[in-house]
Formats: structure tokens, C-alpha cells, sequence
């Protein structure tokens, strides 16, 4: 694997993909990266020949009081994981290779940034839909993986690439779980061996949300049940817990749409997100 900081090396590396016929795909992180990422990693080879991990802790997309400082940097162990994982190039663009002096272009994706995750941190999606949009013209990949974790990320992904005509295909990966059903997050590194114990609760609840109201029980009062649950185990506050349409986000969409629970809390001071469909075919 070639870790590359530059982005003309990077456009000459991948135009030695393009010259052989290859097909790239990318996978954007912020590091840190644990099963979750190495799971888009082996998606990312079913896709494309050849594989392209970003690495870049996102400034635009923390809050002036979020965990920009705090968020774990683990440049070597990431790289270990990427090459191990069969990871053709490690793209490592610097602060100034993102966002050089002048830098004033946002690109915002109106409406579905707006809710829930958006609501709680307003500018977190615009930063995010900024900083991809620049790795896609960076890299220029056929196919870009994201998990399904982070829901709303993905939806903004999908509406982004929709209205500007990037021509990459966006697959959506299942979220990876510990054995006990918490979902794997760079953040879960925050928890205390207490509050990672407690924090399970988060999929319960939601398991339990979707259980009542896939057999029709008011989705109103199983999702004020939820909140309440994990109030009881040890959340701190509950930002959301929501149902919404799989496709667009509207919430409570009616029952013959494809729904899904989405929730935020924290625990701590660490703030967890979690989704899982209503409908149990679907993927997680
Ligand atoms: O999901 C993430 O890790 C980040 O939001 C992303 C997509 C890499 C953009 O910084």
C-alpha cells in the first residue's frame, strides 16, 4: 500500500489505475478505524480492482465545542489495518491541501441536513458534503463506501451526488456490531469500561422500538419508550430517537414505506448514534 500526502502524487497513482483499465473504489474515514471501516474496505474490493482509503479528521465538521481535539489519531495502526485489509493507497491530504488560505466554497445539501443529526449540530452535514465532494474530485473513484451507521450522512451523500451529477456509484454497508450489539464507532474509544457496558442499551431500545411497532403498536409511545429506556440505563440526554423513511428521512412515514429507526444520546459526554431498520429483512 502507498501512503500518499500529495495530491498530485495521488492523481498520478490513480491515473496508473485508470491506464490499466482499473476500476477505484473509495472509502472515506476519519480514522481510527476499527472493523466497521476494514467491513467497507472488503466491500470496497467486491466493487472495484483497486482500493482507496482516505484519511482526514474533518475540521468543518465538528462544532466549536465538539471532539475535534479529543478525536483519536492512530496514523499507524490505521495504516497497518488498511494494508492488511489489501488497501491499494492511503490518502492522507494535509489541512492545507484541503482547505488552502481562501478557501470559501460550501456545499450544502438543503432539507435532509437540516433534522435530526443536523438539528443537533448545525453545520456538521455541510462540512461533511464539502469535504466528500473534495475527495471525489480528488480521487475520482467509480464507487464510494459508506456505512449505514451514520443514516443521515449517507442520505446527504446520496442526495449530493444525485443533484451534482458525480458520476460514482454509493453503496451503503451494514453497520458492524460488538458481540453485545453496540454498534463500532471511533467515539465507543471515549466510553469508560462502565459507560461502554451501559451504553447497549442504545441498540435495545431501538430493537425493542422496531419490534412494537412492526407488529403495529403506536410508534409515538415506542419511541417515547425508547427514549425513556435509556434514560433508566444511564444516558445522560437524548438528542432523538426517530422513524423515519429509509429514502427520503421524512418522519413517520406511513407503514407500507421502508422505515427506520434513528437515534442519538449521550452517554458520559460521548454522544453515540444508532439506526437500525424497522422492517428486520432490510440491512443493517
Ligand atoms: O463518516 C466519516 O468518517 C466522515 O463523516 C467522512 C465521511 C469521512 C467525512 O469526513
Amino acid at each position: 500500500m502507498q501512503t500518499i500526502r500529495d495530491l498530485a502524487a495521488l492523481r498520478e497513482a490513480i491515473a496508473g489505475f485508470r491506464a490499466a483499465g482499473e476500476r477505484i473504489a473509495l472509502v472515506p474515514t476519519m480514522g481510527a478505524l476499527h472493523a466497521g471501516h476494514m467491513a467497507l474496505v472488503e466491500e470496497a474490493k467486491r466493487h472495484a480492482q483497486r482500493t482507496v482509503a482516505s484519511i482526514f479528521v474533518n475540521p468543518r465538521q465538528f462544532g466549536p465545542n465538539e471532539d475535534l481535539d479529543q478525536y483519536p489519531r492512530r496514523e499507524g495502526a490505521d495504516a497497518r489495518m488498511l494494508n492488511e485489509a489489501g488497501c491499494d493507497i492511503l490518502w492522507m491530504p494535509t489541512i492545507e491541501t484541503m482547505y488552502p488560505e481562501g478557501f470559501a466554497t460550501t456545499v450544502s445539501v438543503a432539507g435532509i441536513s437540516a433534522v435530526l443529526d443536523g438539528a443537533a449540530r448545525p453545520g456538521h452535514f455541510d462540512g461533511v458534503a464539502t469535504v466528500v465532494a473534495k475527495l471525489f474530485n480528488q480521487v475520482g473513484p467509480d464507487v464510494a463506501l459508506f456505512g449505514n451507521k451514520d443514516f443521515q450522512q449517507l442520505a446527504v451523500i446520496r442526495r449530493m451526488v444525485a443533484d451534482m451529477d458525480f458520476d460514482i456509484e454509493i453503496v451503503g454497508v451494514q453497520t458492524q456490531r460488538d458481540d453485545d450489539g453496540l454498534a463500532l464507532s471511533s467515539r465507543n474509544l471515549y466510553l469508560s469500561d462502565e459507560d461502554r457496558g451501559r451504553a447497549v442499551a442504545l441498540p435495545r431500545a431501538l430493537g425493542v422500538a422496531a419490534r412494537a411497532i412492526a407488529r403495529g403498536d403506536d410508534a409515538n409511545d415506542a419511541l417515547e419508550a425508547a427514549k425513556a429506556s435509556l434514560l433508566t440505563a444511564g444516558f445522560d440526554s437524548v438528542d432523538y430517537v426517530a422513524m423515519v423513511d429509509a429514502e427520503t428521512l421524512a418522519e413517520m412515514p406511513a407503514a407500507d414505506r421502508p422505515r427506520r429507526l434513528l437515534a442519538a444520546a449521550r452517554i458520559a459526554g460521548t454522544r453515540l448514534i444508532d439506526t437500525i431498520p424497522v422492517e428486520p429483512l432490510e440491512h443493517g
